[in-house]
């Protein structure tokens, strides 16, 4: 039997507060918070580690096979491994943020992160899931589906703050500029392109704190789950 899971899906391109307003929503409804950028992310890490060519579906196919990611959501930042290393920082690096958007175009990974991203939903029981394709490809069938977006401008001035205090050096124009050809990348692609989904609300965070996000959603998602929630 199918056991059936609570899913709050929210997708949206790079900048738009996905992963800070997700964590939030997670923490106060009690739910796992499924960071699937993070997963694309890891491989991509492991993909540069083995040193592995992009374009050889193989070798990626049978990476992803091998690969064991786990979450670690209990301490303040959530955590992620890889086969075992705590990779959480290395994968947050603009060459890891291209060749992430890369290799999600490719048909043997999409497979392979959407199971994995099912079982692990499926294991908790109850998710918000976090990326490109929660609610049009992986979740479809999720109660609640959250599409955020905000400028260009804003998002870029996010991403170049965030780089910033982690102490990096970093040209604005330039995170402008990889921003915008990594949302084209993730649009433009055939296989579950960043879009929302049909029955997606969407929501402009240009001009909204963290908080004022995250009240929206749990405004709305709070009474769905009202019946499922023990
Ligand atoms: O959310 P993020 O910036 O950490 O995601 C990194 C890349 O991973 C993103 O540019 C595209 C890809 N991705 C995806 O294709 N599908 C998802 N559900 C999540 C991320």
């Amino acid at each position: 039997m199918v056991r059936e899971i609570s899913v709050i899906a929210i997708d949206g391109p790079a900048g738009a507060g996905k992963s800070t307003v997700s964590r939030e929503v997670a923490k106060r409804l009690g739910f796992m918070y499924l960071d699937t950028g993070a997963m694309y992310r890891a491989l991509a890490l492991a993909v540069k580690k083995a040193g592995i060519d992009p374009q050889n579906d193989k070798s990626l196919a049978s990476l992803c096979k091998s690969l064991n990611i786990r979450f670690d959501a209990a301490q303040a930042s959530p955590r992620i491994f890889l086969n075992g290393e705590d990779v959480s920082e290395h994968i947050r690096t603009p060459e890891i943020d291209m060749l992430a958007s890369k290799i999600s175009a490719i048909a043997v990974v999409r497979q392979e992160m959407t199971r994995l991203q099912r079982a692990v939903a499926e294991k908790a029981g109850r998710a918000v899931a976090e990326g490109r394709d929660m609610g049009t490809v992986v979740f479809p069938d999720a109660k609640c589906k959250f599409f955020l977006t905000a400028t260009l401008e804003e998002r870029a001035r996010r991403r170049y703050e965030e780089r910033r205090q982690r102490g990096e050096k970093v040209d604005p124009a330039q995170v402008a500029r990889e921003l915008k050809k990594r949302d084209e990348q993730d649009e433009k692609r055939a296989l579950a392109p960043l879009k929302p989904a049909e029955d997606a609300v969407i929501i402009d965070t240009t001009q909204l704190t963290i908080d004022e996000v995250v009240d929206k959603i749990c405004g709305m998602a709070k009474p769905r789950f009202a019946q499922t929630q023990k």
